[in-house]
């Protein structure tokens, strides 16, 4: 039987991971817009909109469930990437560019999640902000501005939902698409250069 190296098996798995990535990256934007066609980022709105899209719009709940999993299951594979990587390091162009934008888009996903935290307006979300942001304000210098930013005037409402869901709708969804697509390119180019050099080894032992 040939004999596998290691790296070959490292690097494939971080190619095959990335296609993962970009898959889930997608089906969460989809999934995200076809949320966003009746979702209501009001503070009162939010819960009920999300219980409509569940309960009453035709395969509402499965859209609702595939964001959720396509979300989360982006922050696992993520995750699963970077050990990867580090595993298999080449410290050559197109690995750090994998490398950087692999930990960018894990912190990106990180991002959506959290601030998807207060979009569904239930208790928990509620509270669990509130707490999150008793310890942003303590942030020496930043912290009282950025819970000001992050509320739109310090009260948790419907400004601090509006301000979320654009956060998290537009700003870190379309830099997760972007990241992933810089990281699935990082990754074949990396591929191609492997490729290449092998075909000039065995060229130069002949
Ligand atoms: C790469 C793109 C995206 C990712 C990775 C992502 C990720 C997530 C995650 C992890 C959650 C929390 C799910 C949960 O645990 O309950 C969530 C919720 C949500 N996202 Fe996204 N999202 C993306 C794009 C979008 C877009 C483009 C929109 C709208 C235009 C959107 C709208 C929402 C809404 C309304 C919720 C709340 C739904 C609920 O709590 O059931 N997302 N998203």
């Amino acid at each position: 039987m040939r004999n596998i190296p290691y790296s070959f098996i490292l690097r494939r798995l971080a190619t095959i991971l990335s296609v993962a990535i970009i898959s889930l990256s997608l089906i969460a934007a989809i999934t995200g817009i076809l949320l966003s066609f009746y979702y209501e980022p009001t503070a009162g709105g939010a819960y009920n909109s999300l219980q409509i899209i569940k309960s009453e719009i035709p395969n509402g709940w499965l859209i609702q469930r595939l964001h959720e999993v396509a979300g989360n299951g982006l922050i696992a594979v993520a995750l699963i990437q970077i050990v990867v990587m580090f595993l298999g390091e080449k410290f050559r162009r197109s690995w750090l560019t994998a490398w950087i934008s692999g930990i960018l888009l894990t912190l990106t996903a990180i991002a959506l999640s959290w601030t998807a935290m207060l979009l569904d307006w239930t208790q928990l979300g509620y509270w669990r902000f509130n707490i999150e942001l008793g310890t942003i304000e303590v942030i020496p210098l930043i912290g009282s501005l950025l819970r000001e930013f992050l509320t739109g005037g310090g009260a948790v409402n419907t400004m601090t939902v509006m301000r979320l869901y654009t956060l998290h709708s537009y700003i870190l969804a379309m830099g997760a698409i972007v990241l992933a697509i810089v990281h699935l390119m990082g990754l074949l180019r990396q591929e191609q250069e492997e490729k290449q050099e092998s075909i000039e080894i065995s060229n130069t032992a002949y």
